[in-house]
């Protein structure tokens, strides 16, 4: 298993290019399920997770080529040509939705389009239970017969899906892609209500469209949807990453540097944002890309709460934390979207962070600074924070289990040595 061993205290300076959304581009992927056509994806991130969708589709039946990755002076993005013209099967096996919870956003999909779906149940995961009945208790309201056996959900809509009012009782992304998806091609008139409104759901609603969908209510927490009979082949490019763009801005902040992040979109993280500019880091959109700088002065502890967009992203919690477990006073740091996810919280006390933890709350109390040691990842954005605490501490920090940072983070290790961080992957 690799490790990465990072010597911190090098302020980073440089520019890093802010790849496509691994949130948006794995339900583009599963959409492409819902037609005959062929569907070019391009700005496609080059990660584990998108891996392991493109063979789970693969073995659906869906035909991939990709091209279009560019080397040498920068990064341009993989195309992936997705063409499901004969599905050959509507099972996703145990072995993929284990490897990566988001295989069960091919369920809407495969139900919609074959009438037929058997997904395995992808069981616990390390920041909490994350059920999916949300997903199928939306679905039987569209009308599928839904069955669990052996560990497996078995969908079934012979006669087709037939629209309904939803009224989600929490907001949930998958539960909200699922459904935008499956409804596209059920008869008439599908309402979603407190739907989800992170932009990645945006992105997808965008692409269907493209596709031949009818969807009002894009960016809003109510999505209304008209079923059309069949969808068609479209080309899109998927949305920047977000929790890339907020991790990298961290890694300047924390390290005291000035990154130019290309290709980020400072009006997707305004949440993140204005933490950051309480704490005092400098955030400057330019033409070159967003400027993210601390220059002046110690950063400043701030509160946060996490919460469905447009509130504070979990997926952002556990680098906020690093941040302010460095930063002048107390942070408040509270989770309200997953139970158990302060995994990273006893890796980065072994660092010398003071954080006490308190149900779903966690205080941070700010300390001078942070000291290298051997951490374990735990799940993806626990390790990228371990990783933003090594670049800060002094001496050596070697993080153990570094696969989950391949399934989120394309290229972190050249990156982040692209500007300055000693930081280098060791194979055991
Ligand atoms: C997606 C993101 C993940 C992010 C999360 C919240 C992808 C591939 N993953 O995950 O990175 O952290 O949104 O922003 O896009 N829940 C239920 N029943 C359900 C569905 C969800 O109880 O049927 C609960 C979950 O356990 C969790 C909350 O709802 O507590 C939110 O989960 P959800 O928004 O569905 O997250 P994911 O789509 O799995």
């Amino acid at each position: 298993m690799d490790r990465i061993h990072i010597r911190g205290g090098t302020p980073l300076r440089g520019t890093i290019h802010i790849g496509g959304a691994k949130n948006a581009a794995l339900p583009l992927m599963a959409a492409s399920l819902l037609t005959g056509g062929t569907l070019a994806l391009s700005n496609l991130p080059h990660l584990a997770d998108i891996s392991t969708m493109a063979k789970l589709l693969s073995e659906l039946g869906v035909d991939i080529s990709m091209d279009g990755y560019a080397s040498g002076g920068g990064h341009v993005g993989r195309v992936f040509r997705l063409t499901a013209g004969n599905l050959t099967q509507t099972t996703a096996p145990y072995d993929l939705v284990r490897k990566m919870r988001a295989s069960v956003l091919v369920l809407g999909p495969l139900l919609a389009r074959a009438g037929h779906a058997r997904v395995s149940l992808p069981g616990g995961c390390a920041i909490g239970t994350r059920p999916v009945d949300l997903h199928l208790k939306a679905l039987e309201q569209l009308g599928a017969e839904i069955e669990l056996t052996e560990g497996y959900i078995e969908a079934r809509a012979e006669k087709g899906l037939v629209g309904a009012r939803i009224v989600f009782p929490m907001v949930t992304v998958g539960g909200t892609e699922n459904l935008l998806m499956a409804a596209c091609l059920a008869k008439g008139e599908t309402v979603l209500s407190n739907a989800a409104r992170e932009p990645e759901v945006a992105d997808l609603a965008h692409c269907l469209v493209a596709m031949g969908a009818k969807i009002d209510g894009i960016g809003t927490d109510t999505l209304t949807i008209q079923g059309v009979d069949t969808l068609h082949g479209a080309d899109y490019s998927v949305v920047p990453d977000r929790i890339e763009t907020g991790t990298y801005a961290i890694a300047a902040a924390i390290t005291g540097g000035e990154l130019t992040l290309k290709g980020a979109r400072a009006d997707l993280s305004e949440a993140v944002f204005k933490v950051l500019t309480s704490a005092g880091v400098e955030i400057t959109d330019t033409d070159q890309g967003l400027r993210i700088a601390r220059t002046n002065g110690p950063l400043r502890g701030a509160d946060m709460m996490t919460e469905p967009y447009p509130g504070f992203p979990t997926d952002m919690q556990a680098q906020v934390m690093t941040l302010m477990a460095v930063a002048d006073g107390a942070s408040m740091i509270t989770e309200t979207i997953f139970e158990n996810r302060f995994m990273h919280v006893p890796e980065l006390c072994r660092m010398g962070a003071d954080i006490n933890v308190h149900g779903s709350s966690a205080i941070v109390r700010g300390v001078d600074g942070l000291s290298g040691a051997q951490v374990m990842a735990t799940d993806l954005r626990a390790s990228v924070s371990l990783v933003l605490a090594g670049l800060a501490a002094r001496g050596e920090t070697v993080v153990n289990r570094v696969y989950h940072l391949d399934r989120g983070y394309e290229r972190l290790e050249d990156k982040l040595s692209a500007c300055g961080a000693d930081i280098r992957r060791m194979a055991e």
